[in-house]
């Protein structure tokens, strides 16, 4: 695990669009795993903001979001596709086919999730995936307890990720559950890079450099992952 440490969340920021970018004109075919969440939106104003001085080519790369939630409309302004579509997709030249977020609203769930996993397989896996940080250490919406041999599934919320995501659901209606990729299906990309900042995460920071690998605290998983970059401000 190769840690950076930032002075402030703009230079983190922009280390990781820096390292997205860099990874698209590696591959043009590359194929990402996103976030949703604060901590990544200056990585992706960044993004947008390189797009429009000098042109960075999206048309073959494929993303897979990590989550979305259940039981809310994709044009709700707290739903994920929503965020993806505001935060990036509008501004870049992705293909929208190939662009993936779990369907929260599909009839049967359960397949939902297996045609997800079938999607990732399909695209040849996922070459890098970023990730935020829960304050309890949940990546995803791989909340503490959830094994770490876990797939795409349908979890059920805790009070405090409910809490903590509140803000984006102004009726008061906060999703109680959500799909996310499982711990093993973040673990089989093939390189992945955390990105956690602000004050209501140092002890979850504190808590992954401890190097203590344990179910109670999900992002412990990485340390079994041989290709992990923490960017931390
Ligand atoms: C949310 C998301 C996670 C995200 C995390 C941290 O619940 N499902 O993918 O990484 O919580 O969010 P934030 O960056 O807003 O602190």
């Amino acid at each position: 695990m190769i840690w950076e440490q930032f002075d402030n969340y703009d230079a983190l920021s922009a280390r990781a669009a820096k390292i997205l970018l860099a990874a698209i004109r590696v591959n043009p075919r590359v194929v990402l795993g996103l976030p949703t969440g604060r901590t990544p939106i200056g990585m992706y104003n960044r993004v947008v903001d390189e797009c429009r001085r000098e042109y960075h080519c999206f048309r073959d790369v494929t993303t897979f979001n990590l989550d979305e939630y259940v039981g809310i409309r994709r044009e709700h302004e707290g739903s994920y596709f929503t965020y993806m579509k505001h935060s990036l997709f509008e501004h870049i030249d992705v293909d929208a086919s190939r662009t993936h977020i779990p369907d929260g609203n599909a009839q049967d769930l359960d397949e939902e999730c297996h045609r997800y996993e079938r999607e990732i397989r399909d695209a040849g896996g996922i070459d890098l995936t970023f990730l935020g940080l829960g304050g309890n250490g949940h990546i995803g919406f791989n909340e503490p307890g959830t094994p770490f041999d876990s797939r795409t599934r349908v979890v059920e919320l805790t009070e405090s990720t409910r809490k903590a995501n509140a803000s984006h659901f102004p009726d008061g209606h906060v999703p109680t559950q959500a799909i996310t990729m499982g711990i093993a299906t973040i673990l089989d990309s093939r390189r992945i890079v955390l990105l956690a900042t602000g004050s209501g995460k140092q002890d979850a920071i504190a808590r992954l450099r401890s190097r203590e690998i344990t179910v109670d605290f999900p992002a412990s998983a990485l340390w079994t992952h041989a290709n992990v970059h923490v960017l931390v401000a």
